[in-house]
């Protein structure tokens, strides 16, 4: 059962919820169920175009994968039912699942036996896996596409790869690091759609010919704007967040010529990710070539959102001059709102990078990172242990949580709406929507 206002059950499907009820004119999982008739209406009138991936048509927007526990089966499964991309996180993903945190629970203090806690630690969050996206796929009713986001900075990043690929998941989307090694990872699931996350062109023509060189090419690329996006950027450091190449007036015609110089250019939809809020925005990266947009913030907020409801009232009330950006513990730039952890922390940010050192072990014995600034005494990343802060965000404690965003005005303000409400409006043009 998921932890917060989930209405849901994992196990089977809970009659009395009327979210949850099971479409027997889609019980086909072989063939993909079109997306649902008023969304396919609302798409025939907006002028937008079509995502079609792995040979479905699907709405042009995708729901990108947020950690810890923010997208788990309950968001990405809804996602999908509504013809969209519903995307997993498969950060720590144990958190949703009472048992096997009372399993694991307590591990962590044991001195002595971290090589034992850690091994429980990750078996737990494989099952939590299989768990989930059982659990979505039944939600999603066979429509939209069902895909789990892995961190390439997690240190069980090829584990959760291949775990999600057996459980059936359509697609395996990685960012935070250059996914190099995902295709012999995938290799035995030449079906499963590959993506990768990237910020910049240059970034676009790596990929692609060291994929190359593998036999497989991304199925599509997700181009996150770093000045624009929620949780850790793709960029080298806070520095170069609002550097123009990243824009995407530039790396979308960039990487499209570069994908038309190599003969590929209609074989990889390109994704735009990073502060898109209307449909006016779809439609300006939809003019510049691309195929679709990604959205984290607008999501998380959603009824379905699987992080607590004051989660939701954090990100949603939150305006652009209480977000912050700061160097994380996987030494990557990050974006978040000013809550009172992130700012005390801040305070003291520069004390605890003078005095960083390695440490023994881990705080939560499963070493979450494969390189972590606080366990490795890393000076000049973050020192704070992020899978606490993540949790703590997740259970809505404001005080302790450190709580990832985009940046720009939600499309509901500061409301929580349903994600069928969310796929309307960014389908519906600005007047219309008012109207
Ligand atoms: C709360 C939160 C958690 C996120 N966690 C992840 C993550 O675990 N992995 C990842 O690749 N991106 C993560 N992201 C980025 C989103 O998937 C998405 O690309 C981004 O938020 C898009 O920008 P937007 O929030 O302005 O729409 C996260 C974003 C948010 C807001």
């Amino acid at each position: 059962m998921n932890a917060f206002d989930t209405p849901c059950s994992l196990d089977a499907l809970d009659p009395a919820s009327p979210t949850c009820e099971p479409d027997t004119a889609v019980a086909d999982a072989a063939v993909p169920a079109p997306i649902p008739a008023d969304l396919q209406a609302a798409l025939d009138r907006s002028g937008l175009h079509p995502l079609t991936l792995g040979g479905r048509t699907l709405l042009p927007i995708v729901q990108g994968g947020m950690g810890v526990g923010v997208s788990a089966h309950r968001l990405a499964g809804s996602v999908a039912a509504a013809g969209g991309v519903g995307t997993l996180s498969s950060v720590d993903l144990r958190r949703h699942h009472p048992d096997l945190m009372e399993r694991t629970e307590g591990l962590a203090a044991k001195v002595g036996g971290e090589a034992e806690a850690k091994r429980l630690i990750d078996e737990a969050n494989l099952e939590a896996i299989d768990r989930e996206i059982a659990a979505a796929r039944q939600r999603s009713q066979g429509r939209g596409l069902l895909a789990i986001n892995v961190m390439r900075a997690v240190q069980e990043y090829a584990a959760q790869v291949r775990r999600a690929l057996e459980a059936g998941i359509d697609a395996v989307v990685v960012g935070a690091g250059l996914p190099l090694d995902l295709p012999d990872l995938a290799q035995d699931h030449p079906k499963a759609l590959l993506i990768p996350i990237l910020s910049d062109a240059r970034g676009v023509q790596l990929i692609v010919k060291k994929w190359e060189r593998k036999k497989r090419l991304p199925d599509a690329i997700v181009i996150e704007h770093p000045r624009l996006a929620g949780g850790h950027l793709g960029a080298a450091r806070i520095a170069d967040l609002g550097d123009t190449r990243f824009d995407f007036e530039n790396v979308i015609p960039q990487s499209l010529a570069f994908l038309r110089s190599a003969g590929i250019e209609k074989d990889i939809p390109l994704i735009a990710a990073g502060g898109i809020r209307t449909h006016e925005d779809i439609a300006r990266v939809q003019a510049l070539g691309a195929a679709g947009v990604q959205l984290g913030t607008p999501f998380a907020v959603t009824e379905e959102g699987d992080a607590h409801p004051e989660f939701k009232r954090v990100l949603a009330s939150a305006r652009d001059d209480e977000m912050v950006e700061f160097t994380s513990v996987a030494g990557l730039p990050a974006r978040a709102v000013g809550t009172p952890w992130l700012k005390a922390y801040l305070k003291i940010e520069s004390k605890l990078q003078a005095v960083a050192h390695v440490k023994s072990r881990c705080t939560k014995a499963f070493d979450c990172l494969a390189q972590c600034g606080l366990r490795d005494g890393l000076a000049g990343w973050g020192q704070f242990c992020i899978d606490n802060q993540l949790a703590a965000a997740l259970r809505g404690d404001v005080k302790k949580g450190l709580f990832f965003r985009g940046v720009g005005a939600l499309p509901f303000g500061d409301q929580i709406r349903s994600v069928r409400e969310l796929m309307e409006r960014l389908l519906t043009r600005e007047a219309m929507a008012g109207a």
